[in-house]
Formats: structure tokens, C-alpha cells, sequence
């Protein structure tokens, strides 16, 4: 089932001109729960769960990156006012058979345009000082904003435990309108 999805996830890649065509980016439903979490990480169905609980009580919008039917990675969303008018990007994850192909971009660029969609003045992010997707992240037009901080969360395992993790991390801010507020 999950290689069907793969192989049809691949056709679709090969046959669009562009990956940000391809790739669909939507709400997770209920049921993908499992099929998500094994595409990105088989031990992180706990950690996904958990997300979807965190939907239910308004912290996050999750969403799917789907690829003709193929789960190939993960956003999630909120509207904040700190700073004003924002759309917080977070919990960004492309499956590790996914990864190089564009995806990752792609997900961002619809979080971009989603933002411009609803009226957003900005996106932003919180990326670890040593992650790679600092260089994605710039070249689709984000830029730090002030100094290194400890960016604070609970990593959820496969046994039901949780951990604290703490990583030093910039934020990285893209505005997205073109008034006066920019
Ligand atoms: C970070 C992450 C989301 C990027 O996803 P991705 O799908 O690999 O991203 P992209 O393919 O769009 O871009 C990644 C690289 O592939 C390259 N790339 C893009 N399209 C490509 C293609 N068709 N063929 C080969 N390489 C390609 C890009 O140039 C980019 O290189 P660079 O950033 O090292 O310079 C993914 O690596 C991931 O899930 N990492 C683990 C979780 C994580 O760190 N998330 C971010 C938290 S802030």
C-alpha cells in the first residue's frame, strides 16, 4: 500500500514540470496519523499524535504534504500576533526517501503563499543554528532576526515517554505583503 503510493508519488514527480506543482499540502485526516508517521519516522507516531492533540486544542493547523496519494511530509501552522500579524511555521519534516527533491521547498512556498492568502504581514520560523535548512530557508527569502536562543519542546518516543529538548536556534523571519506594514 505505502510502495503503491510511493510509486505513484514518484510518477508524479517525474511528470510535473515542477515539484511545487506535484506536491499538495492539506490537513492531515485522523486516519493518516499512522501512515504519516511511518513516512517520515518509524518511531515518531506518539510525537504525531501528539500534534493532533495540539490541533484539537487550537495550537497548531496540521497539514500533509501529499504527492498523488504518496504522505511525503509535514507543516504545521499557526496564526500569532507575536510578531503582529504572523503565520508561524513549524514542525517542518520530509520523509528521508523524499528529501533533495524539492519537497521541502515546496512546503515552504505554500506556507508563503497561504499567509499572503489570508491577509498574513509575515512568516516565521524557528530553525536550529547547525541545521542545513537554514540555507533553504534564505534562499526562499527568510532572514534571521536577532541573536541565538533556547528554543524549547517535548520530543514525544515510541514508548509513550517524553523529552525535553532544548536547541539553540535563530529565528528567521519572510514578509510576504507588499504595503506599507513591511
Ligand atoms: C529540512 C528538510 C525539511 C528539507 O526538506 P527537503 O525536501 O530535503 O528540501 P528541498 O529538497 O527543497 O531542499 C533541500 C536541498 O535539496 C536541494 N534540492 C532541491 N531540489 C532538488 C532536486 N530536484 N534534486 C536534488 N536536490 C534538490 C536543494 O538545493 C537543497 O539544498 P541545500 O538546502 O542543502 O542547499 C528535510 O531535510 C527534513 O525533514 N529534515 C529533518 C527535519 C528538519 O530539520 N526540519 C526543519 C526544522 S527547522
Amino acid at each position: 500500500m505505502l510502495a503503491m503510493a510511493a510509486e505513484t508519488g514518484e510518477r508524479a514527480l517525474r511528470s510535473k514540470t515542477s515539484v511545487h506543482e506535484a506536491v499538495r499540502v492539506r490537513p492531515l485526516l485522523r486516519e493518516e496519523i499512522g501512515p504519516l508517521a511511518r513516512a517520515i519516522d518509524e518511531q515518531s507516531e506518539p510525537q504525531i499524535l501528539n500534534r493532533w492533540r495540539e490541533q484539537e486544542m487550537g495550537y497548531r493547523e496540521l497539514m500533509v504534504a501529499d504527492l498523488d496519494g504518496a504522505l511525503v511530509g509535514t507543516v504545521s501552522l499557526s496564526e500569532t500576533e507575536r510578531p503582529p500579524n504572523a503565520l508561524h511555521l513549524f514542525a517542518l519534516e520530509v520523509g528521508p526517501a523524499w528529501r533533495n527533491k524539492g519537497v521541502g521547498a515546496a512546503i515552504v512556498e505554500y506556507v508563503v503563499d497561504e499567509a499572503r492568502r489570508r491577509g498574513r504581514a509575515r512568516v516565521y520560523l524557528e530553525v536550529r543554528i547547525d541545521n542545513r535548512a537554514r540555507r533553504l530557508y534564505h534562499r526562499l527569502g527568510f532572514r534571521r532576526v536577532g541573536p541565538a536562543f533556547a528554543n524549547a519542546y517535548w520530543l514525544f518516543h515510541a514508548d509513550g515517554s517524553r523529552e525535553r529538548i532544548e536547541e539553540p536556534s535563530y529565528r528567521m523571519v519572510r514578509r510576504v505583503t507588499s504595503d506599507s506594514s513591511r
